[in-house]
């Protein structure tokens, strides 16, 4: 067979052989984990998720896709999640990486999924091939005596089980959809039951909220507490703060805007964890249609995108935005329109103003009355995640 290289779908028994390039990429998958990691990768092999270049018959790298759905202006979008990225060493620097993401951003869009994100070790391989930076995962530090104190005893609160994963689901969407948050993960259904079933996981669920957070060595750190509510709010701050006798600080996974920070006397401690992760648009008009967007903003205007991997994204489009719904419309006006990259499509998509998008030359052309119009349509809450993928 020749050496010529190609993208393929992996399959499990070339399983061991990723197992390798991890190695040598990430560092070692500790023994106890192998057996975690191949159930895990063996569930994307056999949902056509996990891909793959081949020199000859060897892997030299590979990569996933994570099945998500990501909040967009309060409405969950299906995302495609790029995680593993690896090429062998021997192979590094000389465009297979390249390759590879080329096939997995193609084949995401055929899965059908309007965007993708990913959490860049480095980004320059991603910006070439449009991604752009589009939100954070935010860790924030707070004193837990200060979390004790604030309250909501009158709450009702129970521990939630396994079976709670729907109702969960349901609560998020009825806090983060009104308020059109931007960037947090909705986890498949049966993920959310697997993690609610680990004894490490401490939950609690009030009518209209719920929290689950667990140990990190000697500190209590909040994975998500979701409370529609000042009340519950408080009542579930309180219940892990309550820890503050073992624990003198939690550490909580936040959006920067979460109601928390206006709630505490004292702030969060000044050294916040940080880290970007990167947006790109798959396919334009079903990632404008499949979001959500201000009810109380209509926005009709022209721009035109310049996507050179993905064409069907390039062109002159009217975006309609009206009543909570928008759309991206092919359009052949000769007026002149702001053009962005994918990459500026990308962050603009995320909420970044015109004015950094041209500063940055990712947008050029057009006139100011255009990029009020499109700020108007995109800006939104600070897009954020709640986990690493
Ligand atoms: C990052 C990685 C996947 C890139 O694969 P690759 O086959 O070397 O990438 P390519 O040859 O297609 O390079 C594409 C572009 O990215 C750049 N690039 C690649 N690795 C880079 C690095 N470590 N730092 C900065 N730029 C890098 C290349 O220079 C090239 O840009 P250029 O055309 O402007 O020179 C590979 O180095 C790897 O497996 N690293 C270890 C694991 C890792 O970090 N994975 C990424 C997880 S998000």
């Amino acid at each position: 067979m020749s050496d010529e290289l190609r993208f393929a779908d992996l399959t499990e028994d070339q399983l061991p052989e990723v197992i390798r390039i991890r190695a040598r990429s990430f560092g070692l998958i500790k023994p106890a984990q192998q057996e975690g990691w191949l159930a895990d990768a063996r569930e994307f092999v056999a949902n056509g998720r996990f891909f793959g270049v081949l020199a000859g018959d060897r892997v030299v790298a590979a990569a996933r896709i994570w099945d998500f759905e990501q909040w967009w202006g309060g409405r969950p979008v299906r995302m495609a999640g790029v995680a593993g990225v690896v090429v062998s060493p021997d192979y590094r620097g000389r465009g297979v990486g390249s390759l590879l993401m080329r096939g997995v951003l193609e084949r995401g869009k055929a899965l059908g999924y309007p965007i993708s994100a990913l959490y860049p070790a480095t980004v320059v391989i991603y910006r070439h091939l449009g991604y752009e930076f589009a939100g954070g995962w935010y860790k924030f530090s707070f004193p837990a005596a200060d979390l004790r104190l604030l309250g909501g005893k009158d709450v009702k609160l129970r521990p939630g089980t396994p079976d709670d994963a729907e109702l969960l689901l349901d609560l998020v969407a009825s806090v983060r959809g009104p308020a059109r948050e931007n960037g947090i993960l909705r986890w498949p259904v049966d993920k959310v039951r697997d993690w609610l079933a680990e004894d490490d996981n401490f939950v609690y669920v009030a009518e209209d909220g719920f929290t689950a957070y667990t140990w990190d060595g000697s500190e209590l750190r909040v994975d998500e507490l979701v409370a529609g509510s000042e009340a519950t709010a408080r009542a579930l701050w309180a219940t892990v703060g309550s820890g503050s006798s073992t624990a003198k600080t939690v550490s909580a996974y936040l959006s920067p805007q979460d109601p928390i920070h206006y709630l505490l006397q004292h702030e969060a401690a000044a050294e916040v964890n940080y880290q970007r992760w990167m947006l790109r648009l798959l396919d334009a008009p079903a990632a404008i249609a499949a979001r959500g967007w201000n009810p109380a903003v209509s926005v009709d205007t022209e721009f035109e995108i310049d996507d050179v991997e993905m064409p069907a994204n390039s062109g002159r489009w009217r975006l309609k935005v009206s009543n909570g719904s928008g759309e991206l419309i092919p359009a052949s006006g000769t007026t002149p329109a702001p053009r962005l990259s994918a990459r500026g499509v990308a962050a603009l998509f995320a909420g970044t103003a015109l004015s950094t998008l041209r500063a940055s030359g990712l947008a050029s052309g057009g006139g100011a009355e255009d990029d009020l119009r499109l700020d108007a349509a995109f800006a939104g809450a600070t897009p954020y995640m709640l986990d690493y993928f």
